[in-house]
């Protein structure tokens, strides 16, 4: 569903990412573990077209995207939940999960979305502002949900995020995927919910894939060992 070559992502005279691939199957979620400032953030935001790439390709469900804007991209069915949310402080709910709807004929906001965050429907008229950091994260999720997106991408989504609503969200990514067999891609340096929601992990280092595991063949130690400075 989602094939990445060999790409090469530079800031300026400044290369990031040095040739990084992978592939993430139908109905499977893919973790990329990594420390901070190792390239997860770049990776995410070249693979959604907010940073150019400098050389390689990207295939989401059998079309090349690499070289499209990034409201092309989301056509294409792929959708991004950014580090730090983002979500629009001054709108309500429910008009920030429109925002995702912009292309759709009727606005309405499927149930589905708010039987996986039922959080959302009780506070719907409220503005995204005024909710807490996980509550926002289930929103970012909504939102980019709605695109009904063959890949989801997902950068650090519980960054800053309490224990008890980093497990609600990793159930929701799980029937998530059982509903729709998507793509699910995570960058993660929180390995406990990777653990719970990846079949594979990565790892990436320096802007680059350095280790690959199934979730089964996963040596806690050895992701760790990567994760501490
Ligand atoms: N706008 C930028 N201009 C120049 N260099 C940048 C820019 N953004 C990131 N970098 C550099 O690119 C590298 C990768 O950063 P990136 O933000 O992708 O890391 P990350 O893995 O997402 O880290 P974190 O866990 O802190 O979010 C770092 O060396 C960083 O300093
Ligand atoms: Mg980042």
């Amino acid at each position: 569903m989602l094939q990445v070559k060999d790409l090469h992502v530079a800031y300026g005279q400044s290369e990031a990412l040095h040739g990084i691939s992978f592939a993430g199957n139908e109905n499977e979620t893919v973790a990329i573990m990594g420390r901070n400032g190792m390239g997860k953030t770049t990776l995410f935001k070249s693979l959604m077209g907010v940073l150019p790439v400098k050389s390689g390709s990207i295939v989401v469900a059998g079309q090349e995207v690499s070289r499209d804007e990034s409201f092309r991209r989301v056509a294409k069915g792929i959708a991004y939940v950014p580090q730090g949310r983002m979500i629009f402080p001054t709108l309500s709910v429910e008009e920030n999960i429109q925002t995702g709807l912009e292309h759709s004929k009727t606005r309405r906001i499927p149930d589905e979305i708010y039987a996986l965050f039922p959080v959302l429907w009780d506070m719907r008229g409220r503005k995204g502002g005024n909710l807490s950091g996980g509550q926002q994260q289930q929103l970012a999720i909504a939102r980019a949900l709605v695109t009904e997106p063959k890949v989801l991408l997902l950068d650090e989504p519980t960054e800053g995020i309490q224990p008890s609503i980093i497990k609600d969200i990793a159930k929701a990514l799980n029937e998530i995927r059982k509903l729709r067999r998507i793509t699910i891609i995570v960058s993660e340096q929180v390995l406990s919910f990777a653990l719970e929601v990846a079949d594979r992990l990565f790892v990436i280092e320096g802007g680059r894939l350095v280790h690959e595991t199934t979730r089964a063949e996963t040596d806690p130690q050895r992701i760790r060992a990567y994760l501490s400075v």
